[in-house]
C-alpha cells in the first residue's frame, strides 16, 4: 500500500511499483533517515504540536528499527517506494498513531533533501580521510627519494633533471587542493533543508533552527523552493570527485609506464599486480589500470547530474530521484580505488639506478651547459644555439655531453673550460636548481614539511 492511498482507487501497477521505487538504492541512508526523524519529532514535541507521548514512543520506535536494521533483524522491504515510506510504515505498524503524526509539518521532498546531505557529509570526510592518508604516503616516499635523480619530461622527451621526490611532491600539491575542494562544498552544503516541506513551508509553528542545530547543520536554508530541489551540493561533490580521478589517473598512467621494461623506475608489490594466464613472464599494474578506466565512471556521473538538473523547474520533480545512484556510485568509486591505491603506493620501490641511467642519456643536463655559458658572459640565445650543436655533435659521435671532450667543446666555443663538467653533472644540476618550488633535495625536504604541516 501506498503513502498516498487516499486518493487513489487502485493500487499501483506492478511494473510501475518498481520504477518508481528507489529502495534498492536509497536504503542506504537509513541511519540519516531514522536520525533525521528523531530530530524532527523532538522538535514538534518541543513547540507543542505532538505531545511528549507521542515523541518518547516515536524516538523509542525509531531507534529499535535503526538497531534492529543494523543487526540484520529487520529486513528492509524492496517492494516499498523508498527508504522514507519503509521507516514510517514500520514505525506505525509498531506504534500506531504517534508513527502517523510523525509526518506533521514535513515532506519527502524535504525529507530526502535532508538525509542525502546527512549521507554524503560522512561520505565526504571519509574520502577527505584517505586523502590525508594518500599524501602521507607520498611525503614519505618524497623524503626517502628527495636526491634520488630522475628525468622530467616534457611531450614525454626527457627536458630536464628533476628528483623522484619532487616529482611525487606533485601529486600531493594536487591532492592537498582535491582536499580544499572537499572541505569548501561541505561547508557550503552543511545547511539544513529540513521544515521546507513539500516547497511552500508551512503554517505550524515550527523551529527549524533547533532540526538543523541537533543535526550538526551551520543553518538553514532561507528559501524553501530551493531548499527542496537544490542538488548544486551533488554536481559540486561529483566535480570534486571527477578532479581527483583525474589526478589519480594521471598518477596511474605515470605508474603504468615506470613499470613498463622501456621505463623500469618502479617495482609494485607482487600482491598488488597481477599475472598473466598465458605469458608467464607478465606481471601487471592492473590497480593502475582500473583507476585510470573508472576514472570515466565517476565523469559519467557528473555528466548525469548536471543533465539531470539542466532543465528542471522549480521545485521537486522525480527527476531528482536519479541524483542518489549517480553521487554514490561517484564516491563508491573514488572510495574503491583510494582503497587500494593507498596500500599500493606504500608498498612501491623506486629503481634510482634505473632513474639515474635514464636521465643520463637524454641530454637533459643541455639547459645547464647552456646556463655555464651564460655564466661566462654570453646572451642565453647564443648559449642556447652553441649547445644545440653541441647536442647535434654529440648525436653525430654518439656520445653525451658528460663524455664529449674539451677540446670538441672549445672547437665550437672558445669560452668552455674544465668547468662545463661540474655544470653538467647531473647531481650538480639537480642540487643546484634551489629557486623555490624546484627539485633540488634540499627544497624537496622543505617541501614535505611544508605540505606534512597543510596535511594535519
Ligand atoms: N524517493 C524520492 C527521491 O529520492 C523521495 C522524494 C519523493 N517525493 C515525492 N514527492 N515523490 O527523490
Amino acid at each position: 500500500m501506498q503513502l498516498w492511498n487516499g486518493r487513489f482507487k487502485k493500487e499501483l501497477d506492478e511494473k510501475t511499483n518498481d520504477f518508481n521505487s528507489s529502495i534498492s538504492f536509497d536504503s542506504r541512508m537509513y541511519k540519516q533517515d531514522i536520525d533525521g526523524s528523531i530530530a524532527h519529532a523532538s522538535m514538534l514535541a518541543a513547540q507543542g504540536i505532538i505531545s511528549a507521548e507521542d515523541l518518547s514512543e516515536i524516538v523509542k520506535g525509531l531507534n529499535e528499527i535503526k538497531t534492529e536494521i543494523e543487526n540484520g533483524q529487520l529486513l528492509i522491504d524492496p517492494n516499498t517506494e523508498d527508504i522514507h515510506t519503509f521507516v514510517e510504515g514500520e514505525l506505525t505498524k509498531r506504534i500506531g498513531a504517534a508513527g502517523k503524526r510523525l509526518h506533521t509539518a514535513r515532506s519527502r521532498n524535504d525529507q530526502v533533501a535532508l538525509d542525502i546531505r546527512l549521507y554524503l557529509r560522512d561520505e565526504v570526510d571519509s574520502v577527505y580521510e584517505m586523502l590525508t592518508e594518500l599524501i602521507g604516503v607520498i611525503t614519505d616516499k618524497a623524503e626517502k627519494y628527495a636526491s634520488c635523480v630522475m628525468p622530467g619530461y616534457t611531450h614525454m622527451q626527457r627536458a630536464q633533471p628533476i628528483t623522484f621526490g619532487h616529482h611525487l611532491l606533485a601529486y600531493a600539491e594536487m591532492l592537498l587542493r582535491d582536499k580544499q575542494r572537499l572541505a569548501d562544498a561541505k561547508s557550503r552544503m552543511n545547511c539544513s533543508p529540513l521544515g521546507c516541506c513539500a516547497l511552500a513551508g508551512t503554517t505550524y509553528d515550527t523551529d527549524r533552527e533547533m532540526t538543523a542545530k541537533a543535526l550538526g547543520f551551520d543553518g538553514v536554508c532561507q528559501n524553501s523552493l530551493d531548499g527542496v530541489s537544490d542538488r548544486d551540493f551533488c554536481i559540486e561533490l561529483a566535480s570534486a570527485l571527477s578532479i581527483i580521478m583525474v589526478h589519480l589517473s594521471r598518477f596511474s598512467e605515470e605508474i603504468i609506464l615506470w613499470c613498463s621494461w622501456e621505463f623500469k623506475f618502479i617495482e609494485l608489490d607482487d600482491a598488488f599486480s597481477t599475472g598473466s594466464s598465458i605469458m608467464p613472464q607478465k606481471k601487471n599494474p592492473d590497480i593502475t589500470e582500473l583507476v585510470r578506466g573508472k576514472s570515466g565512471r565517476v565523469f559519467g556521473d557528473l555528466t548525469a547530474l548536471l543533465t539531470m538538473m539542466k532543465g528542471l523547474p522549480l521545485a521537486y520533480n522525480k527527476d531528482m530521484q536519479e541524483d542518489k545512484e549517480a553521487i554514490f556510485d561517484a564516491f563508491d568509486t573514488v572510495k574503491m580505488c583510494l582503497k587500494t591505491f593507498i596500500p599500493m603506493l606504500d608498498t612501491m620501490t623506486a629503481l634510482p639506478e634505473n632513474m639515474r641511467k635514464a636521465a643520463a642519456g637524454g641530454f637533459i643536463n643541455a639547459t645547464d651547459c647552456a646556463d655555464y655559458l651564460v655564466g661566462k658572459g654570453i646572451p642565453f640565445r647564443d648559449a642556447y644555439k652553441t649547445t644545440g650543436e653541441l647536442v647535434a655533435l654529440c648525436i653525430d659521435k654518439g656520445t653525451t655531453l658528460e663524455d664529449l671532450p674539451l677540446e670538441d667543446y672549445k672547437n665550437i666555443c672558445t669560452e668552455f673550460d674544465e668547468g662545463v663538467y661540474d655544470a653538467i653533472n647531473l647531481d650538480n644540476c639537480v642540487n643546484n636548481r634551489t629557486s623555490l618550488g624546484g627539485p633540488a633535495p634540499e627544497n624537496v625536504l622543505k617541501q614535505v614539511e611544508r605540505v606534512k604541516e597543510l596535511n594535519k
